[in-house]
């Protein structure tokens, strides 16, 4: 009888040895390589493991142990299985063992679970934390937060990680952030995501996130800037406006200091409502004296009505410092700095509205574009020897600011700091918003937000007139519609009409 069933049995039960070892392999191989990567990691910051490391070490390879177990379980249980079958072993039968070596299982099982149970929850908590590092946040989605990354490491808050301004803390923002990332993730798996990404309208309040590094009321005073311009002529004359911004600040129980940051954050609360996604068109604005109580609306004349509730938005950090985390620059901004600290000599005739109209072109692809800007530049200085640095510090710019395959540049993310190349403060302050009675309109008075000291087309420091001055304009073009810089500074090339009519003006 013994014979035959001995026969059957080795065959019968084998598949079920197998997937036990080789699930006990995977398990503990899965084990070894996670205990191995976070020692790993323990030696150095995750952010400089690249993007991959996290998912490898605390994803992965956690994932590798389950499954190791899960197929363990399952060979263990063809083998029970097989033995049930097989009726000439019931001493064997349930867990075919007898009372010690069953308890010295238990043993295994409940030690094995707090060892796999441990791993897991280091796992679960490295996997948290890596989901919101710079490189899970910034590089894994390459194509799609290319943009980003590489505007954010050249800022101020290169080592601010992405979440510190994207997850409010705590449990809410923690789950609103996991909530809106699974939507990304899914567009980044099946590639359809919008290029350019849409603005964030997930970005929590400032309060959540600016506001656990800054202090809003920090007095900042009167800021001093100095922009160095040129002319788009052939002697790439420099034009530099020297000017305090009144950034202030203060408590609104101390003594009212102004400025900026006080009026339009601490001593009144403004709201305003967008009709566009990228809040660049603001019909109607609310504010709210917070000290006298006082409440004003102001519209720009073609609206009328309410706007829906749920779109009302209050203003914060991040509706002024839009760009602070990743900005990207306009080539005239670009080419002016790179003019001002030397990279491009201003004694290269046109080299400012050359290099402008390199940048300006219509964008293809990076390594298209790379091309387009050389060949266009040795067209533009064919016997000029310096034209090699030229074009190696065009498209450097070029580079850092400019996705064509996002669709990426200044014009698609503006910059709501200023008003010169985008309407910025000017969304509200264009003197054209006004209460219902016509009595009150938001200013628009360049001396509210800062004081010219000094301007020209040299440095103009000896000329600094103690109390200021109004802004003088470098071109004729904008007589009578100084206001609108936006109208004609778009950031590229300045049209030929508005260069032109310089010649008709000057004699
Ligand atoms: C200092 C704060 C800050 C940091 C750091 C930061 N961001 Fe942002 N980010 C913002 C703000 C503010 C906006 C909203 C801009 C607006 O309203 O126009 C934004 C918008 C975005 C958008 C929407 C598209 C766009 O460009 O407006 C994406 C995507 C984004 N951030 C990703 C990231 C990633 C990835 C990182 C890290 C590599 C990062 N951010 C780091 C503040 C930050
Ligand atoms: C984790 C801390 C942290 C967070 C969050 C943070 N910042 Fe900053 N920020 C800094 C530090 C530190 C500096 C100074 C960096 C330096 O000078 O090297 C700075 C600099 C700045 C500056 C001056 C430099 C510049 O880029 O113009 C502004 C403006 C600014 N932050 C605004 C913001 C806003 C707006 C937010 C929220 C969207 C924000 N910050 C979020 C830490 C933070
Ligand atoms: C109404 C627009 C506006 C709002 C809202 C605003 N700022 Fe500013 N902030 C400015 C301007 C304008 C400047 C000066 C120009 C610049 O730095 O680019 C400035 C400057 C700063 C600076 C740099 C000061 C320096 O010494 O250079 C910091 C830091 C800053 N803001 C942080 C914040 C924080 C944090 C908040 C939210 C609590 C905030 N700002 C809200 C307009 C604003
Ligand atoms: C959403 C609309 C809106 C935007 C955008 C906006 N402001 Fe204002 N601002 C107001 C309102 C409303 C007032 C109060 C009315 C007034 O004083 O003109 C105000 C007042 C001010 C004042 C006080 C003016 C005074 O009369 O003393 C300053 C300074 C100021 N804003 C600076 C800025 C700067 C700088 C920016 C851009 C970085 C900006 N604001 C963007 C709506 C806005
Ligand atoms: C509501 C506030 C506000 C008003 C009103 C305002 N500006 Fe400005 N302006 C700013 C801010 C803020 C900046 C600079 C922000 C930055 O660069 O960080 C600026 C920058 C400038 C600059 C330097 C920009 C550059 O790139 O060279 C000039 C020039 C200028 N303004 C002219 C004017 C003139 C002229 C007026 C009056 C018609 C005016 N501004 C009204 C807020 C204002
Ligand atoms: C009607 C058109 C027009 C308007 C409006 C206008 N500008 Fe200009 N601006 C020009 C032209 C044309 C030039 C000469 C550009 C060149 O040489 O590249 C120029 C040059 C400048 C320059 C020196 C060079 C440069 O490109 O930066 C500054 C600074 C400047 N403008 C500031 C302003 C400010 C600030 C405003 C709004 C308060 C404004 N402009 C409004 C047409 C205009």
């Amino acid at each position: 009888m013994n014979e035959p069933i001995s026969k059957t049995e080795m065959p019968a039960s084998l598949p079920g040895k197998i997937l036990t070892w080789l699930g006990l392999l995977l398990a503990i191989a899965g084990m070894l390589a996670f205990v191995a990567l976070c020692l790993k990691d323990a030696r150095s910051h995750l952010s400089d493991r690249g993007p991959f490391f996290g998912l490898i070490a605390y994803v992965l390879m956690p994932a590798a142990l389950v499954a190791g177990l899960g197929l363990a379980g399952v060979g263990c249980w063809l083998k029970m299985r097989r033995r049930r079958q097989s009726s000439d072993a019931p001493s064997r039968g349930g867990c075919g063992c007898q009372d010690s070596s069953s308890r010295c299982q238990l043993l295994g099982t409940v030690a094995g679970s707090v060892v796999v149970m441990a791993i897991l929850g280091v796992a679960a908590s490295k996997a948290m934390h890596y989901s919101e590092s710079d490189p899970f946040c910034g590089e894994m989605c390459h194509t799609s937060m290319h943009p980003v990354h590489q505007a954010y490491t050249n800022t101020a808050h290169a080592k601010v990680t992405c979440a510190k301004c994207h997850v409010a803390p705590g449990v809410s923002g923690f789950v609103t952030a996991k909530y809106y990332g699974m939507f990304e993730l899914q567009q980044t798996l099946q590639d359809s995501f919008p290029r350019p990404l849409p603005a964030a309208k997930h970005v929590p309040p400032a309060k959540d996130t600016c506001a656990l590094c800054h202090q809003a009321g920090k007095d900042f005073g009167d800021v001093e800037k100095v922009y160095t311009h040129y002319l788009s002529d052939a002697t790439n004359t420099p034009y530099t406006s020297h000017m305090l911004i009144k950034v202030g600040g203060a408590n609104p129980v101390t003594p009212a200091d102004g400025g900026t940051h006080y009026q339009m954050f601490i001593a009144n609360k403004i709201e305003y409502y967008a009709t566009d996604e990228l809040r660049q068109e603001i019909p109607w604005v609310r504010q709210t004296d917070l000290i006298k109580g006082k409440v004003m609306i102001y519209t720009n004349g073609a609206f009328k009505g309410e706007p829906p509730a749920d779109k009302i938005r209050t203003l914060d950090c991040n509706d002024c410092h839009s760009r602070v985390g990743h900005p990207y620059n306009p080539p005239t901004d670009l080419v002016d700095g790179a003019l001002a600290k030397g990279l491009l000599k201003a004694s290269m005739p046109s080299v400012r509205s050359n290099v402008v109209a390199a940048l300006s072109q219509t964008h293809t692809s990076a390594e298209a574009d790379l091309q387009q800007i050389a060949a266009y530049l040795r067209r533009c200085y064919p016997n000029d020897t310096r034209v090699d640095k030229v074009i190696e510090v065009t498209q450097k710019l070029y580079s850092a600011n400019f996705f064509p395959v996002m669709k990426t540049d200044w014009r698609s993310q503006p910059n709501n700091i200023s008003h010169i190349t985008s309407p910025g403060c000017f969304r509200c302050h264009d003197g054209q918003h006004k209460t219902a009675d016509n009595r009150t309109r938001i200013t628009q008075h360049c001396i509210k937000c800062h004081l010219f000291i000094g301007q020209g087309p040299e440095n103009m420091l000896a000329s600094l007139a103690i109390r200021g001055g109004g802004f003088k304009h470098p071109h004729p073009a904008s007589k009578g519609q100084e206001n609108n810089c936006f109208t004609c500074h778009k950031g590229g090339s300045m049209p030929a009409d508005k260069l032109a009519s310089k010649a008709e003006e000057v004699p």
